[in-house]
């Protein structure tokens, strides 16, 4: 046993938790992701299974992106870029829901799976339905020779190295790194993006790690918001746009491993419904990036101010409105909107973990949750 926990010690490579390890390998987790892919002076973007299968994708007439989790969450950010860039239609599901929908899908769409672990049953489901109805079949799986990538037509690994944590982290954000490739792919293929577009995407993702590494430095100053709002009972994650499935992933993140009850939702929504939960009491997470909807987003923090919310500001290095009106804010790099989520992630995902540890939760194998789902 005694070995056992050294191991486990060298393993965690210094860290207390593998969560927190891995929340840090995410600038090298990322460079290995688009390592060899992405060739930035050359612009070009190399990927066989999208390369192999390029005509699949131009000529489909929609992408079906099916996932359970985080992983679902990555789906949705992909949607944003996706559209965006490549002005391909995007719907986003629940594999669990697809399948048993009795989906309309048939050979002119490409159905894009994406799993860390390769094994999850409802998403594995969700492919051979659609392989029946002659769909082409892309996965995006992390662990090399699982069911899932054996399953598909073809596919592109995340390549973020072994995720222990049940909460998943590094999975997430190369996840996007690699849906952030295709559509950029698509996008110069297609001519949806010009060529100076392209390559200045090209140079925004590569300085993301960077920018991660950067965010990361705040860890201190996120411990002490996670100190001061670690009691409460609720929690409310709010973000717009490319940065509103990383509302929901902020919420899922605090659920699974402090387990506080946490809602994420799109900012502008919470005028019908969760406002009225907002009292002295709730501690509302908004992530307000310099981009996009700023205004709008720092509109609804005038709002919960008024109704005596205590409010987390995600915002960019610099910003002075939302520092005027929240509690607390925390920084992170300026970027690209469509490359916002990487960053914007690293605070929550850190919030999340400090809260967890605080309130002395078991942050890597959190009660009733498995780190590969592979039953209905
Ligand atoms: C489980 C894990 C989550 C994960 C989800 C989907 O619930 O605890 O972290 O996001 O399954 O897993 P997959 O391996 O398909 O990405």
């Amino acid at each position: 046993q005694k070995l056992q926990l050294n191991l486990e010690q060298i393993e965690k490579n210094g860290f207390d938790h593998f969560m927190l390890k891995e929340i840090y390998e995410q600038p090298k987790a990322i460079t290995d992701t688009y390592r060899g892919r992405m060739l930035v002076e050359q612009g070009l973007i190399k990927m066989a299974g999208v390369d192999d299968n390029l005509e699949k994708f131009l000529n489909a007439k929609r992408i079906v992106i099916v996932a359970c989790g985080t992983s679902w969450h990555a789906g949705l950010v992909a949607e944003y870029i996706f559209e965006d860039l490549a002005r391909i239609p995007v719907e986003v599901e629940y594999a669990s829901e697809f399948r048993y929908r009795n989906p309309v899908i048939d050979k002119d769409d490409v159905l894009i799976a994406i799993s860390q672990s390769g094994e999850t049953a409802d998403t594995m489901a969700a492919i051979k339905l659609a392989k029946q109805k002659g769909a082409f079949v892309f996965g995006v799986c992390n662990v090399v020779g699982s069911s899932i990538s054996r399953e598909t037509h073809a596919g592109a690994y995340t390549h973020a190295g072994p995720e222990i944590g049940v909460a998943s982290t590094k999975a997430f954000t190369t996840q996007i790194t690699v849906l952030s490739l295709i559509a950029l792919k698509l996008a110069k293929a297609k001519g949806t993006i010009n060529n100076t577009d392209f390559h200045y995407y090209l140079q925004e993702l590569e300085i993301i790690p960077d920018k991660i590494t950067k965010a990361l430095e705040s860890n201190e100053h996120i411990k002490a918001v996670a100190e001061k709002y670690k009691e409460s009972a609720n929690f409310l994650y709010l973000g717009r746009g490319f940065n509103f499935p990383v509302a929901l992933e902020g919420a899922l993140k605090l659920k699974e491993i402090s387990y506080i009850h946490a809602e994420g939702y799109p900012a502008a929504e919470m005028k019908h419904g969760p406002i009225a939960l907002i009292d002295e009491q709730m501690p509302v997470v908004v992530i307000a990036t310099k981009k996009g909807h700023y205004d709008k987003v720092v509109s609804n923090i005038q709002e919960i101010k008024s109704r005596k919310g205590k409010i987390i500001g995600i915002v960019t290095e610099g910003d002075e409105n939302v520092r005027e009106l929240a509690d607390y804010v925390i920084e992170i790099p300026d970027s690209t909107e469509a490359f916002t989520p990487l960053l914007t992630t690293i605070p929550l995902q850190l919030l999340s973990y400090h809260i967890a540890v605080m309130l002395g939760k078991n942050v890597d194998q959190p009660r009733n949750l498995a780190k590969s789902v592979t039953v209905e």
